[in-house]
């Protein structure tokens, strides 16, 4: 039987190529995202419905995943893509943007999760994928509040995986490094706050720094062919990194003293 694959966020980025490879993979595919008429070339793939859901909206996220199982009859697999990031020297960071930040990333990522979770026992089985990032096991400047979210992504699939266990339900975490999307511009929140100057001279060098890394990322068709295998493989591996050196950046951070991981943080970013 065909499978379904529902992914949030799929305007855009890793969520639309992995939309895209889906489809061309032979798969139902439910494309959410916050507005429908950005759907572009998906809108008119086969077997690709593409249905309103801001994660941050319960009523929008009943309404798609309703409206996907009427369409396609079940659905097997969950990928929680839709976030973003918030930059800026935490003093600048409002109460909003905060808010915001974990809204998108952490409450809506389990909003969805919770919502879907009485198909998937029902039919005693299903994916959950959750997209972190290397930024779930290490820290760059001026992403505090982004690599909170994620942290709290990591530690909330990591606990989550084993009760699920026994309805044959299995998490996944996708971590990516640096993939070339809209993230480190039109989809960033940039913190500023009126009259705080003291840490522009920071921010320069900091933005700098991340502007390459975005400009020289792996493509979002990467992470997506990460997400593909990892649907695929009938395993119980929790981590999968994805693209940008995410592999090897990980195995540095598991390894180094944070003294020494600091260093080379300061020295690539800070100088
Ligand atoms: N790019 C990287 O280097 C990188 C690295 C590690 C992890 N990630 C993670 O990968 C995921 C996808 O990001 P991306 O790189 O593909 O960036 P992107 O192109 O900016 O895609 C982000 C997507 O999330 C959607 N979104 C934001 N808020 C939403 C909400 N409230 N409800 C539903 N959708 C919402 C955006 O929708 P709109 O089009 O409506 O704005 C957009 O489609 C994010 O979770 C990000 O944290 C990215």
């Amino acid at each position: 039987m065909t499978k379904t694959i529902l992914i949030t966020g799929a305007s855009t980025g890793i969520g639309y190529a992995t939309a895209r490879l889906f489809q061309q993979r032979g798969w139902n595919v439910v494309a959410t995202m916050r507005s429908p008429e950005k759907a572009g070339a998906l809108a008119a793939l086969e077997n690709v419905c593409c249905l309103r859901l801001d994660v941050t909206d319960s009523e929008s996220i009943q309404q798609a995943i309703a409206q996907a199982l009427q369409q396609f009859g079940s659905i097997d697999v969950l990928v929680n893509n839709a976030g973003y990031g918030l930059i800026g020297a935490f003093e600048a960071c409002s109460i909003e943007q905060i808010e915001r930040q974990f809204g998108t990333n952490v409450f809506g990522l389990m909003a969805v999760t919770r919502a879907l979770l009485p198909h998937f026992r029902e039919q005693r089985s299903g994916i959950i994928m959750n997209v972190s990032s290397i930024g779930g096991h290490m820290a760059f400047p001026l992403y505090s509040l982004y690599h909170s979210t994620k942290w709290a992504v990591e530690g909330f699939s990591d606990s989550l995986q084993y009760e699920l266990e026994p309805f044959n339900i299995r998490v996944k975490i996708i971590e990516p490094g640096p993939i070339k999307t809209d993230f480190y511009e039109r989809s960033a929140d940039l913190a500023t706050k009126p009259g705080l100057t003291a840490y522009d001279a920071f921010t320069a060098k900091v933005m700098a720094a991340m502007k390459n890394a975005g400009d020289t990322g792996s493509p979002p068709e990467t992470t997506a062919q990460v997400i593909y295998r990892a649907a695929k493989d009938g395993s119980r591996r929790l981590r999968y990194p994805a693209g940008g050196n995410a592999g090897a950046l990980l195995f540095l951070r598991k390894l180094l003293p944070d003294r020494l991981f600091g260093g080379i943080i300061r020295g690539a970013m800070l100088r």
